[in-house]
């Protein structure tokens, strides 16, 4: 029988061909100034066949960068060079979002002329920082924001959504996930704030509810989606009662009709809701707090992905590394066709090498060689 994977999905007032979508991965070759340039339109280009690309974290102010060659939305210089990529995927019949982010407290004073980053409560993260020379080092402690600066912020987020508007983007995603600022505000762990911003759970979701009250206030909520990662602990999260604080940020997504909520996942088991307690109240929660659509993320394969679908958990999966190392991963899955292996050395950083150089099951056909082309027909394709 034919998997629902490739079955047509109406997003909004998109219509998409399938449900194999592209992740947002960071991968650290914007140009000088944080500018997308013609390699990473190319890049997106050759990645059109997606149900639905979302761009990589692009930082929504200069505060908002905490890794090397993160691109921006917040200058016209980048709004420009987006513009090279929106058109290049619209060339090859693509539809793509931008990811605004913020990394409050995961960044360095290097990235902000000695000033510290900041972030809801000054709690310093365990672990380091890449700086722009490529060094890891500590993370520093980040400063608080006081209450009224917290509003700016949430300008930066609007400013950046109309920015992607002037670039040429589908919509956007809010990025809610991660360790990243809005996580930030959201999560106990990270949030000690006594101010309308912390405390209760209804007051960390302010920040939330009024960033997606700006982004959707440009975009109109059908083009915009919200990525969250309840269990994770990656970038030093915690939170006292996750089920709790998910519910109600899926609902917050829910009040504003955003067009999808997209979750990052525990690795096993896929989906979350067949397994252990713990990820299945979670995620089961979310998915029936939310009655717009439902990305999945993390470590799908074909069978996993068609079984999420098939049992009501998701409308669209999104795949990172897979769709990385494989430009035509749609057809790759659809055909059950072997699949390139992700190269980790060139994920991040670096140029058109393990970027925009990995070969179309095509071009393998036609003589192209790939150094990993041994290992294909034993590697499934990963999320
Ligand atoms: C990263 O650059 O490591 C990164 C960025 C955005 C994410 C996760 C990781 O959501």
């Amino acid at each position: 029988m034919a998997s629902p994977l490739f079955d047509a999905l109406d997003l909004g007032p998109l219509s998409l061909p399938h449900r194999v979508a592209m992740a947002p991965l960071t991968r650290n070759r914007a140009a000088e100034g944080n500018v997308p340039a013609e390699m990473n339109a190319t890049y997106y280009r050759q990645r059109a066949d997606a149900a639905l690309l979302i761009s990589e974290a692009t930082q929504v102010a200069p505060k908002g960068q905490g890794y090397p060659r993160t691109p921006g939305i917040h200058s016209d210089a980048q709004v420009d060079g987006w513009k090279k990529v929106t058109d290049a995927v619209h060339d090859a019949g693509g539809r793509i979002f931008l990811q605004l982010w913020h990394v409050g407290r995961i960044s360095h004073s290097v990235y902000h002329d000695g000033e510290k980053p900041v972030a809801p409560s000054a709690i310093t993260p365990e672990g380091q920082v890449l700086t722009p020379d490529l060094e890891m080092v500590p993370f520093e402690t980040p400063r608080a924001l006081e209450t009224e600066e917290v509003p700016e912020v949430v300008e930066q987020y609007r400013h950046g959504a109309e920015n992607a508007r002037r670039a040429g983007f589908d919509g956007v995603e809010i990025h809610g996930a991660n360790g990243y600022l809005i996580d930030q505000f959201l999560r106990s762990g990270t949030n000690q704030r006594t101010d309308r911003y912390g405390g209760s759970l209804d007051n960390r979701l302010r920040f939330l509810r009024e960033v997606t009250a700006a982004v959707t206030d440009v975009w109109g909520p059908e083009r915009v989606g919200l990525r969250l990662s309840p269990l994770s602990p990656f970038n030093d999260m915690e939170d006292d009662t996750p089920g709790a604080t998910f519910h109600w940020a899926a609902s917050t997504a829910d009040d504003f009709g955003l067009a999808y909520v997209h979750l990052v996942e525990p690795s096993a088991p896929k989906p979350p809701v067949a397994g252990d307690g713990k990820a299945a109240d979670v995620f089961d929660g979310i998915r029936e707090t939310f009655d717009g659509a439902l990305v999945a993320n993390g470590n799908y394969d074909t069978a996993t992905a068609t079984d999420a679908i098939e049992r009501g958990y998701a409308d669209l999966v999104a795949f990172g590394r897979a769709f990385l190392a494989n430009p035509d991963l749609p057809r790759r899955l659809k055909e059950g066709l072997p699949i390139n292996v992700p190269d980790e050395d060139t994920f991040y950083n670096g140029d058109e090498h393990g970027y925009t150089d990995y070969p179309t099951w095509e071009e393998l056909q036609n003589g192209v060689s790939f150094d990993t082309l041994d290992a294909l027909s034993e590697l499934k394709a990963r999320g």
